[in-house]
C-alpha cells in the first residue's frame, strides 16, 4: 500500500492488514521538497531479505547527504503534519462556503460511515485535498488569482501548492473508464456536466 500521503504518523497500514507500505519520502518525510527518496515497510522476514537482496546488488541506497536530510526532515514531521491538517480544515470549511465550489474531497467526505473508518483506521485525513469548481468559473483566472498558493506539482513540503490533475499530473492517463477508476478528475468533469472547463484541484497545504 502506498501510504505516502498519510505517513506512517497518521496511518500504520501493516498494523491494519497490509503486507507492505511503500512511501514516496520526497514528500512528507523529507519535508522541504529538496531530496528525493522512498522506502518500503515490511513485517515479513523473507519478503525484507529479497528487498536487502537488490538494494544491495543494484546499490539503490541513498547518498549520505539525502540521508541526512532526510532524518533532519522526519524530526519535524509530526510537528508539521498536525499544524497541516488543523489548515487543511479552515481551507476545508472556507471552501465549501464558496459559491463557485461544486465539491470538496479528502479521506472521510463521502459518508459518516466513511468518516468513521477514517477516524478509526488514522489520526486524521492528512493534508491532502481536492476539490471541483463550478462549470462557470474560468480555471486560467481562477489560478491567476492565487495569492498565498501556486500551480504546482508536488506536496508535503513547506510550500502550499495547487495542481490541476487532468493536465498536469494525470495528463496522459486515457479519458474513460481508467480515470473514473483512478479517482481522475474527469469524473467530477461529467457530474458537473462540463468536460472541457470543469475539474477538480489538487491542493497541497504547507505547515
Ligand atoms: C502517492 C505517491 N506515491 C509515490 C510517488 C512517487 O514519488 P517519488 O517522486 O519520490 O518517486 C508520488 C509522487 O508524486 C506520489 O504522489
Amino acid at each position: 500500500m502506498d501510504n505516502t500521503f498519510m505517513t506512517g504518523y497518521l496511518q500504520k497500514p501493516l498494523t491494519l492488514g497490509a503486507d507492505a507500505t511503500v512511501y514516496s519520502a520526497t514528500k512528507f518525510y523529507g519535508g522541504h521538497a529538496d531530496l528525493n527518496a522512498g522506502s518500503i515497510t515490511l513485517n515479513d522476514t523473507d519478503l525484507y531479505n529479497e528487498f536487502f537482496f537488490y538494494q544491495n546488488t543494484l546499490g539503490a541506497t541513498l547518498s549520505p547527504f539525502d540521508s541526512y536530510t532526510l532524518l533532519r526532515g522526519i524530526r519535524t514531521l509530526a510537528i508539521r503534519l498536525d499544524r497541516q491538517q488543523e489548515n487543511v480544515a479552515a481551507v476545508i470549511a472556507a471552501l465549501k462556503r464558496h459559491p463557485a465550489i461544486d465539491q470538496v474531497l479528502y479521506p472521510g467526505w463521502y459518508s459518516p460511515a466513511e468518516a468513521a473508518i477514517q477516524k478509526k483506521q488514522a489520526r486524521g485525513f492528512g493534508a491532502v485535498i481536492s476539490f471541483s469548481v463550478k462549470p462557470s468559473v474560468d480555471l486560467g483566472v481562477f489560478f491567476e488569482k492565487l495569492q498565498l498558493i501556486d500551480l504546482a506539482v508536488s506536496l508535503g513540503g513547506v510550500e502550499s501548492l495547487v495542481c490541476r490533475p487532468t493536465t498536469m499530473t494525470h495528463a496522459p492517463t486515457p479519458r474513460t473508464s481508467c480515470r473514473r477508476s483512478a479517482s481522475v478528475t474527469t469524473w467530477f468533469a461529467s457530474r458537473s456536466g462540463s468536460r472541457t472547463r470543469t475539474t477538480s484541484s489538487m491542493i497541497f497545504l504547507r505547515p
